[in-house]
């Protein structure tokens, strides 16, 4: 796997540290509103503990996006076609991928993902449930232009960001995100990308903070990974988790907040906090079919199918690369 040509490595200095998660973190942790990209969420412990966050009762969005994928199978089979190389924008380790896969009848599949480890056990699982089918992990940061191995170059392709990842972006950053993948994907490529939807507050909530506290923990490790990654001494029994409903930017926030005073180091530098201060972590935006439309539409992807669950709870978008073309 490592021969792999297209292969992009994470950049570190002489101790392993991974150089854009320090200027994230450094840079975040200097604003007036502290904050850290959601990203860095995924390390191996974030990733299995976002797995455990899939199957809570109160996190709808993976049950409802998998049992659009179930039975819309065969009408999502016919609108894609079959030979297409599947980029996955985040590898795959849920049962989404599967489900595409074997709908579709795919000729490679090709996982992007920065967290390496992770990829290439996913990867690895995902292959031998497919003998026969091409597989090549690509280590990379996919929010910018990803250099494809050469095996897949004349492959068309299909782009699949499932879970309402793109969610968790703010229009600017999703839209370069979409451009790039339009990119990333070459002519006449497809995208099916899943978007949770607006509804009942309450919902949300409880979908963002659950009763068994896993998402708490979730939030959590990311301090916990910070002080083990970036020499940083946060006291993490100070913070605790919170989640948000943003409603002029129709998101979920997550935050952590310090209960204390607390000052810290990360990576030589020192920071102050007040108690009731926090650092904002991820937001989760949430679509109607017409905001999911024209965040589409700016990043350069025509819709041509839409699927929902039965309980409208989320939504799975068929999207086609849109050529530039003359339009009042
Ligand atoms: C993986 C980004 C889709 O926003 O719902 C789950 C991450 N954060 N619980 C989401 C997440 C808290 C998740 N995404």
């Amino acid at each position: 796997m490592n021969a792999n040509p297209g292969l992009r490595l994470v950049e570190r200095d002489a101790s392993g540290v991974d150089l854009a998660f320090r200027s994230d973190v450094l840079l975040g942790l200097s604003q007036a509103q502290k904050a850290i990209p959601a990203r860095w969420f995924y390390d191996d412990a974030g990733s299995q503990l976002f797995e455990d966050i899939t199957q809570l009762p109160e996190y709808y969005p993976t049950r409802a996006e998998t049992e659009i994928l179930t039975n819309r199978a065969a009408k999502i089979a016919d609108l894609i076609g079959s030979g297409r190389a599947v980029v996955e924008f985040g590898s795959g380790s849920s049962v989404k991928t599967p489900l595409l896969l074997s709908a579709i009848r795919p000729s490679a599949y090709v996982p992007l993902d920065i967290a390496g480890d992770f990829l290439r056990a996913s990867s690895a699982a995902l292959a031998a449930k497919f003998p026969g089918l091409p597989v090549y992990p690509v280590e990379a940061d996919f929010m910018r232009r990803v250099e494809l191995p050469a095996e897949v170059a004349d492959l068309p392709k299909l782009g699949f960001f499932p879970g309402s990842t793109i969610g968790n972006m703010i229009a600017r950053t999703a839209t370069d995100l979409l451009r790039s993948m339009r990119e990333t994907l070459g002519e006449g490529a497809l995208l099916l990308i899943g978007m949770d939807l607006v509804k009942d507050e309450a919902a949300l909530l409880a979908a963002y903070d659950d009763a068994a506290g896993v998402t708490a923990r979730f939030n959590l490790n990311l301090l916990a990974r910070v002080n083990r990654e970036l020499d940083g001494d946060i006291p993490v029994e100070s913070f605790r988790h919170e989640a948000r409903w943003n409603d002029p930017f129709a998101r979920i926030e997550m935050h952590l907040v310090t209960q204390d005073d607390v000052t810290f180091t990360v990576g030589g530098e020192r920071f102050v906090m007040q108690a009731g201060e926090s650092i904002h972590t991820e937001n989760s935006h949430k679509f109607t079919k017409r905001s999911g439309q024209t965040l589409l539409a700016a990043g350069g992807w025509e819709p041509r199918a839409r699927w929902t669950d039965e309980g409208s709870q989320f939504s799975l978008v068929l999207a086609e690369s849109r050529p530039p073309r003359s339009a009042p």
